[in-house]
């Protein structure tokens, strides 16, 4: 039903289109678990020249955050605009873990392709169902290996070729490179980041396209969220060359582009799905975790190319700037699916004058079906606020970053008492408050937990605040975890309520 009515109000739009609308196209790529490791954020050591290049000519985002530091939910939330908790996708779709978004979700592909768009995804999918995530065009794990369409930046390129010579309809093709994720736990035989995939050595086949670039781990800086070892900074080393691949794969991309005549009228958005898989990293929500990489180009707003914004951005935002490209209203959405997120598009003109009362937003529930750990967040230009709703348990350790050369590090070294070179204990890793606040402007790195200081207790009462308020609004299951239960159906249907356990004094009873 809800299905129906979307498609029943593009009909509408879709007659309401203009000559000039179908002439503009989106470009969307998506790196996987990529980080700050290009020279466009000052990164010295990790060379990404032809990310540098789209820099240029782009509006460069210095604080944009994924609302979701895992894989198949941010990816979820990118397409659909909506948090995991209210899209479904609560954690990772393949294999056991099983997530998928709600069948009821409408999703870009779906929006675009009624609104008369043609859609195309090459590369990394993680999402379900297929029905929700359906595209015209489809190269992805679905059916293909994850390493021809995610890494072999030659296979990539032809796809994009192929699909780019399909000029009957304006496009909107989503490119989801594999690079530059791990791959000690599912392909090891090519190193921890998949490095040596390609790279002409024996066993490892060729990609014709790619010319590796090597590091050596002593050449390395580590950022401050990273032990300051050799097995970190040879794990680091490995994830450069893996860089290597993703930016030369961006380079024959957008020259596919321009080869197909392109350049001149897409919109073209890089960005990753979530923070770098090492300690703080992904499935944090820590800025370590949530922080991204994001430039977007225009070939119709050149203001501001090779400027930086400020503004605080989020993944959810993406959604709503596509709809606005492609000239959809964001009220085709039901109440209940409204989404919160702003296009970027005025962004690409100028700087909003006042900042400060911005903030972005986190939900985050499992990764793997094992790593039960809900957390919400709330980050403003000065603060971050994070409840860590299941916070008697350990933090979770997913089996991927489990197995990588840097936490086997940290874990060997607590095990034999030895300093483990990091600026946190591990037993301080695993175990949180259920609250953490953080003055950002004066601790950056995210050390020293405010909120049970009684000076913050005005700040942490309003973030606490605006936080539930994102969560009422967005229907939030989890609105009243873990000292309430949500009720909200039959007598409380029209007054939701969040009803007492008292078990923060269990100890009374
Ligand atoms: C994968 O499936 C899509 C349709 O869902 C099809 O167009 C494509 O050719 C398939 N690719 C391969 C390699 O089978
Ligand atoms: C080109 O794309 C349109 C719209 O998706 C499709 O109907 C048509 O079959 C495609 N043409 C070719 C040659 O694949
Ligand atoms: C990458 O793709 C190209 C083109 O399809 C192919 O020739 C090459 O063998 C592939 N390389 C690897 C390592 O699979
Ligand atoms: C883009 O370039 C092509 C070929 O030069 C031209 O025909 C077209 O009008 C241009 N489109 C825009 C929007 O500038
Ligand atoms: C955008 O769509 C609305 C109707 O939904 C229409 O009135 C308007 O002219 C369109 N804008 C452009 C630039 O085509
Ligand atoms: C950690 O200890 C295990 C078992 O002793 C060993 O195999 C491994 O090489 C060590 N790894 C690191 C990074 O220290
Ligand atoms: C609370 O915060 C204030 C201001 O930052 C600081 O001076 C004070 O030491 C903190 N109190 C505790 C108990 O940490
Ligand atoms: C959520 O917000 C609505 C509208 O403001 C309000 O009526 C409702 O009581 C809120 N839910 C809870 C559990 O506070």
């Amino acid at each position: 039903m809800f299905r129906f009515r979307i498609l029943l109000l593009l009909f509408f739009i879709e007659k309401g289109r203009t000559e000039n609308d179908i002439k503009q196209n989106v470009l969307l790529i998506i790196a996987d678990d990529a980080g700050f490791q290009m020279g466009t954020y000052r990164e010295k050591i990790c060379q990404t020249p032809n990310l540098d290049i789209l820099a240029k000519k782009s509006l460069i985002f210095n604080k944009a955050y994924t609302s979701v530091s895992s894989c198949s939910p941010s990816r979820s939330a990118i397409l659909t605009g909506l948090p995991s908790h209210q899209n479904g996708m609560y954690g990772l779709h393949q294999g056991e873990n099983h997530f998928n978004s709600f069948d009821e979700i409408v999703s870009l592909p779906q929006v675009l392709g009624a609104a008369g768009i043609r859609t195309g995804i090459i590369g990394k999918k993680h999402v379900g169902p297929k029905a929700t995530y359906k595209f015209d065009y489809e190269q992805t794990e679905e059916n293909n290996s994850i390493l021809q369409v995610g890494r072999n930046i030659t296979h990539i390129k032809l796809l994009v070729r192929e699909f780019l010579s399909n000029k009957s309809k304006p496009f909107f093709l989503y490119v989801a490179f594999h690079d530059p994720h791990r791959c000690g736990h599912t392909n090891p035989e090519y190193g921890q980041f998949c490095e040596k995939f390609g790279n002409g050595e024996e066993g490892m086949g060729r990609i014709p396209d790619w010319t590796g670039i090597y590091y050596q781990p002593d050449e390395i800086i580590l950022p401050y969220y990273i032990p300051d070892t050799l097995e970190a900074k040879q794990d680091f080393a490995a994830q450069y060359t893996t860089m290597s691949r993703l930016d030369q794969g961006v380079g024959l991309v957008l020259k596919e582009l321009e080869d197909a005549g392109f350049l001149n009228n897409t919109l073209i958005i890089y960005s990753s799905d979530n923070g770098i898989p090492f300690p703080n990293g992904r499935t944090n929500m820590y800025d370590s975790g949530v922080g991204i990489p994001m430039f977007i180009s225009s070939p119709f707003h050149t203001e501001r190319r090779y400027q930086v914004t400020n503004s605080l951005t989020s993944l959810l935002d993406i959604a709503p700037t596509v709809y606005e490209w492609f000239n959809i209203s964001k009220n085709i959405f039901d109440k209940k699916y409204r989404l919160t997120g702003k296009s970027l598009l005025p962004l690409l003109e100028k700087e909003p004058s006042d900042t400060t009362k911005e903030a972005v937003f986190g939900s985050h529930n499992l990764h793997e079906v094992t790593m039960n750990y809900p957390m919400r967040m709330i980050r403003t230009q000065r603060y971050k606020l994070i409840h860590n709703i299941n916070y008697n348990a350990p933090f979770p350790i997913d089996q991927d970053f489990y197995l990588s050369p840097t936490f086997q590090g940290i874990l060997n070294r607590s095990r034999a008492h030895k300093d483990i070179r990091w600026y946190k204990k591990l037993s301080q890793y695993y175990y949180r408050k259920e609250w953490e606040l953080f003055d950002l402007k004066h601790d950056s790195e995210e050390l020293t937990n405010l909120a049970y200081n009684d000076t913050y207790k005005v700040i942490f009462k309003e973030l606490k605040h605006r936080l539930f308020e994102w969560q009422n609004q967005t229907g939030d299951p989890w609105l009243c975890a873990p000292h309430a239960v949500l009720e909200n159906k039959g007598f409380f249907k029209n007054d939701p309520q969040c009803m007492p356990l008292d078990n923060e004094i269990l100890q009374l009873y």
